[in-house]
């Protein structure tokens, strides 16, 4: 009877089949209770033996069920296991990876290598007004440079009751700057009134990044661009400090001394002299081609005056130079577009 349970029981493969198989067994009218009621007819001593007999066949019954209903119990689980198996030799779904825009790797270069010469890092606005932009700037009224072809008008007048442009390049800073510094320095002065200071003060040492914008576009002009306006303004600046200031950081920018550095005469009202910036470099793909790269000068007694500041007291120089031309040459990149369309394909190979 008891191989009999167990076959019966082994045969079994769901827990409903299993209970109906214990119940032919071991229930109310299962063979187990059969075989105690056949008892009745026995003698005091066969009751004894065969009692004792069928209680043993009785819990090896049992045993044998609780044993089947475990092993259909740890099957069950093993096949909701499996069911929800994960492939953890998959490769897992990539976070992606952000990086950097060229155009701010590029400033943030700048930014270091200047830092590492001294300079200060300034911020300005981009809608500025025509005084910062132009006047300041001792941009006479008929400059081209003021006319609607270039610059980017606003056509309302601000609530100060003068017209405001997005400005096209990054000089206003040199005034906005010298000024807060003269001022922070204790240096008192009136522009309006022709009251200069002429005291001693710390020099005046500063870059400033950021958007400048004109009505240009095409492989290499961007109606928004990049510009670093750079200031260096003391009692004893001279050109020659310009020509080591901006070598040492363009042999920086570039990681190479095999380059040479150009400065042709030009003009701009704000410095005087002027002079264009051209770099060649001495190996690589650009080898050989005279590249401009910044327009500079040193700084025009009238911008000097309209910083606050007495020119026969203070000189100095200053640089504006196309954050994306910088960008393009240092990766190689030929068309300015590139860098304002943000198809990822090109950005994500600046990682
Ligand atoms: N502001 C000039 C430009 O946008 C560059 C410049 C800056 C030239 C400072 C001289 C000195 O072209």
């Amino acid at each position: 009877i008891v191989d009999a349970a167990k076959a019966a029981f082994i045969q079994a493969t769901t827990p409903a089949d299993l209970e109906n198989a214990k119940a032919q067994f071991l229930g109310k009218s299962g063979r187990i209770t059969e075989l105690m009621k056949g008892m009745a007819a026995l003698s005091v001593e066969e009751k004894k033996t065969r009692g004792a007999a069928i209680n043993v066949a009785k819990q090896a019954i049992e045993v044998a069920l609780t044993d089947c209903r475990q092993a259909l119990a740890d099957a069950e689980l093993l096949k909701q296991l499996q069911a929800e198996a994960l492939d953890v030799t998959l490769p897992g779904r990539q976070r992606g990876q952000g990086g950097l825009h060229p155009v701010s790797l590029a400033q943030e270069r700048i930014e270091a290598i200047f830092g590492s010469m001294g300079f200060d890092v300034a911020d300005g606005p981009e809608i500025e007004s025509d005084w910062f932009s132009f006047t300041s700037l001792n941009n006479p009224p008929n400059h081209p440079a003021r006319s609607m072809q270039d610059t980017f008008y606003i056509d309302t007048k601000g609530d100060d009751g003068v017209y405001y442009n997005l400005r096209p390049h990054t000089s206003p800073m040199q005034i906005r700057y010298a000024q807060a510094h003269v001022r922070k320095h204790g240096g008192e002065f009136d522009v309006a009134a022709g009251k200069l200071y002429s005291g001693a003060m710390p020099e005046i040492r500063v870059i400033a990044p950021g958007r400048t914008f004109r009505v240009d576009s095409d492989a290499t002009h961007s109606p928004m661009f990049h510009q670093v306006e750079g200031l260096w303004v003391g009692e004893n600046i001279s050109f020659k400090d310009l020509k080591s200031v901006y070598l040492s950081f363009i042999t920086s920018f570039f990681e190479t001394d095999a380059l040479q550095l150009r400065f042709r005469p030009s003009y701009f009202p704000f410095t005087e002299p002027s002079a264009e910036i051209d770099i060649m470099f001495e190996s690589g793909p650009l080898k050989g081609r005279w590249l401009e790269v910044s327009g500079s000068g040193q700084v025009h007694p009238q911008v000097i005056r309209n910083m606050g500041l007495d020119p026969e007291r203070y000189i100095g120089f200053a640089f504006g130079s196309g954050i994306d031309r910088l960008a393009m040459l240092r990766y190689g990149v030929s068309d300015l577009r590139l860098f304002f369309e943000g198809d990822v394909r090109f950005l994500s190979q600046f990682q």
